[in-house]
């Protein structure tokens, strides 16, 4: 849906020069004929907003009307999972995809925690369920499990610890530490999966989840990007092997944008999802920016009129299972205690 698609909020006059600074950083991210098409959205969201009192949590890969325009929390999942814990708001839209939400609202069960498309999934989350992590349990007897946060609430509850892309091999080898275990069960990305062992002594037992959007780069698009464009490349870790081995640097969605402030590359290529480039431009001027173009399509569900019915009809709220959400507590726990540890 593009924000045309319902009766957009009124232009009002002087708009344009109340967000004259938003504009300014939109106008070097989108098309300019975009902003004033967004305007209006943003504006009647952010009064909405203070109305409710809500805090609008935004990931890195979301659009950047929304990620600039609305959010007051941006960043990769660890930082809005972190955000979730803290947070003084009762009321937390999170625009992003469902198992953030839901990581939200475990993390902080007495707040209402709303998704403004309760579709937005994740190819990941969808590759696993709670009854495949009872059956690798009996299959491995003793093995702790690891799951990566882009997994059912279900799947976190079966799990001893959570991790994310920016702690995989500190949480992997913290459970190992803490259990005397030689292996780890680490599901369900395969490539990330294999991209943490080759970090770490623990042997790892992979399930075959991929990501849609990484797993669609390959070595050759990006010896040829670097080829055609004389440029640094940087790759998230849920792509391939072969790919992660043509990348100057592998890292997190974090990681990448401490990796960009350390070198300041003439040129680099982000190898990921798309809007991270886009949301990283106005921090790095002087960087040019190659971008691949995969657009995660469950990310790409939320938008700023979905944004606004969500904060408008209060919908639509996440829901956990007391039960459940009380086991995949412990295991996200385990996740925020290991924290942030990245090398860059
Ligand atoms: P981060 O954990 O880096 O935020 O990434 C989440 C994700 O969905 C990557 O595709
Ligand atoms: Fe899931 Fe991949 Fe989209 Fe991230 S980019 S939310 S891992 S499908």
């Amino acid at each position: 849906m593009t924000a045309n698609a319902l009766a957009a909020p009124r232009w009002r006059d002087g708009l344009e020069t109340e967000y004259a600074p938003l504009v300014a950083t939109l106008e070097q991210l989108i098309p300019c004929m975009e902003v004033p098409m967004h305007l209006p959205w943003i504006d009647a969201i952010n009064a909405l907003k203070k109305d409710r009192g809500a805090v609008i949590m935004a990931h890195s890969y979301q659009s950047p009307e929304i990620f600039h325009g609305v959010a007051d929390i941006t960043g990769d999942s660890l930082a809005l999972a972190q955000a979730a814990a803290d947070c003084d708001s009762d009321l937390i839209v999170l625009c992003g995809v469902h198992f953030m939400a839901e990581s939200a609202k475990i993390l902080a069960p007495g707040k209402t925690v709303l998704i403004p498309d309760l579709e937005a999934g994740c190819s990941l989350a969808a590759s696993i369920t709670a009854a495949d992590v009872r059956a690798l349990r009996t299959r491995h007897p003793g093995v702790p499990v690891v799951s990566y946060v882009n997994t059912s609430a279900e799947v976190k509850a079966e799990s001893d610890a959570c991790c994310t892309s920016a702690n995989a091999v500190q949480v992997v080898e913290a459970i190992a530490a803490e259990t005397g275990a030689r292996q780890v069960i680490f599901l369900p990305d395969r490539y990330l999966g294999s991209w943490v062992a080759t970090q770490t002594e623990v042997e790892l037992v992979l399930w075959n989840g991929t990501c849609e959007v990484h797993e669609t780069f390959t070595a050759q698009q990006v010896r040829h990007t670097r080829e055609q464009f004389d440029t640094k490349v940087v790759a998230h870790p849920e792509c391939s092997p072969e790919v992660l081995a043509e990348a100057d640097f592998v890292g997190s969605t974090s990681a990448m944008g401490r990796w960009l402030e350390k070198e300041q590359p003439e040129r680099v290529a982000m190898i990921t999802e798309c809007s991270m480039a886009d949301n990283l431009k106005n921090r790095f001027p002087r960087v040019q920016f190659i971008k691949p173009c995969n657009l995660c399509p469950h990310m790409k569900r939320i938008n700023l009129p979905n944004i606004h019915a969500c904060l408008r009809d209060l919908r639509h709220e996440v829901v956990v299972a007391p039960g459940v959400a009380e086991r995949a507590r412990r295991a996200l726990d385990r996740m925020l205690a290991v924290g942030r540890r990245e090398q860059v």
